[in-house]
């Protein structure tokens, strides 16, 4: 296989190991390291896992596959199943679950170990450079392996590029209790105002910046990169969705309804709630992350990203209006 040269001008077909290649954002990565060919990929599974890999990613579905890929069963709780997993790899890409973070230093201390040069950890949201999201409660594990990689960078000299996306659209969009359209209740939420500028980012354009971010590798080290496709706004994604069930059916646009949400109320119910001990679970997270992507002054509209720097495509409005209708109108 020809090596290729990336554009800071190595020859490379780097090793690159990701964790929780199943999930959302796992998959949406793996299956564009899959689509270059110039990775040797392997994915770290998890011992006991039921999960399938190519449900998603598909890599046999007709597009070119052609990087070597192995999966290594690990144990996630030991360092040493993890380092010997890591052994005679160039990069570490997490994307472990929010629900299995507390695994992310372990992991990290393993690459170190096993000599990995570039870790990537499991970001792919909210700015958490932003000092008001940066005390979030809810944000504290992610807060926590930042402070570690910079430990580490310092100590050892291993790198690592943080990737800030705002909101998913997919997620945002498509799945069960979504923040911004909830297609199965018909259901929009307008944060505030509903005026309030935030960046969004699909899968798609999250997966491309993990490969710029790895092609870029000087470039991109021990720093954020910000990535987003469009800037939007929740009054605007309201409006998109109304007029795409309408043009369906002719009665579904008013079928469609808009709550509002004020993300100053939601974050202080959130703090509420830990104030008298309950403990971090999904609701009490939703209370923090609104705010961190909708809330004026939480950094959820990146006034500049890393988009053109690193060759990462943006989506256009009319692209933003495809994305809309196809949530609201998928079956
Ligand atoms: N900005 C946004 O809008 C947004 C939206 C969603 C997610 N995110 C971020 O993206 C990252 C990934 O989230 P996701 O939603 O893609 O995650 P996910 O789909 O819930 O799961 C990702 C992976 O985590 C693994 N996993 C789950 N429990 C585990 C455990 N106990 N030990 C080891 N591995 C475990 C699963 O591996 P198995 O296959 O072994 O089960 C799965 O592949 C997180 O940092 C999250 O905060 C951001």
């Amino acid at each position: 296989m020809p090596h290729r040269q990336n554009t800071d001008g190595a020859a490379t077909r780097k090793r690159v190991a990701i964790a929780g290649a199943t999930g959302l954002v796992g998959s949406a990565i793996l299956q564009e390291l899959l689509r270059n060919p110039q990775y040797v990929v392997t994915i770290l599974r998890r011992q006991g896992s039921n999960s399938h890999y190519f449900q998603s990613s598909q890599p046999n579905s007709g597009e070119s596959t052609s990087a070597a890929l192995s999966v290594v069963e690990v144990d996630f709780s030991s360092f040493d199943s993890l380092r010997s997993a890591l052994q005679g790899h160039a990069v570490l890409v997490s994307a472990l679950s929010k629900v299995a973070l507390s695994h992310q230093p372990r992991l990290i201390d393993a690459a170190v170990a096993a000599n990995v040069s570039r870790i990537i950890p499991s970001e792919y949201g909210a700015d958490l450079r932003n000092p008001l999201v940066r005390q979030f409660p809810t944000y504290s594990a992610k807060v926590k392996v930042q402070e570690q990689l910079e430990r580490h960078r310092i100590e050892s000299g291993t790198s690592y590029t943080l990737i800030c996306s705002n909101v998913l659209l997919e997620w945002a969009l498509m799945s069960p209790g979504a923040l911004l359209l909830d297609p199965a209740k018909r259901v929009a939420t307008i944060y505030d105002s509903g005026n309030t500028a935030f960046s969004v980012t699909t899968l798609a354009t999250l997966a491309k910046a993990v490969i710029a971010v790895i092609d870029h590798y000087q470039k991109t080290e021990n720093r954020a990169v910000y990535i987003c496709d469009i800037v939007t706004t929740s009054n605007e994604i309201w409006q998109m969705a109304r007029e795409a069930a309408a043009a369906v059916l002719d009665d579904q646009g008013g079928l469609w309804q808009a709550v509002q949400v004020s993300t100053t109320a939601s974050r202080i119910a959130a703090q509420a709630a830990i104030d008298h001990g309950e403990e971090i679970g999904p609701k009490i997270f939703y209370g923090f992350a609104v705010s961190a992507a909708f809330g004026a002054g939480y950094g959820g509209h990146f006034e500049t990203t890393d988009n053109d720097d690193l060759g990462v495509q943006r989506m256009t409005r009319d692209g933003l209006k495809r994305f809309v209708s196809a949530c609201v109108t998928a079956r």
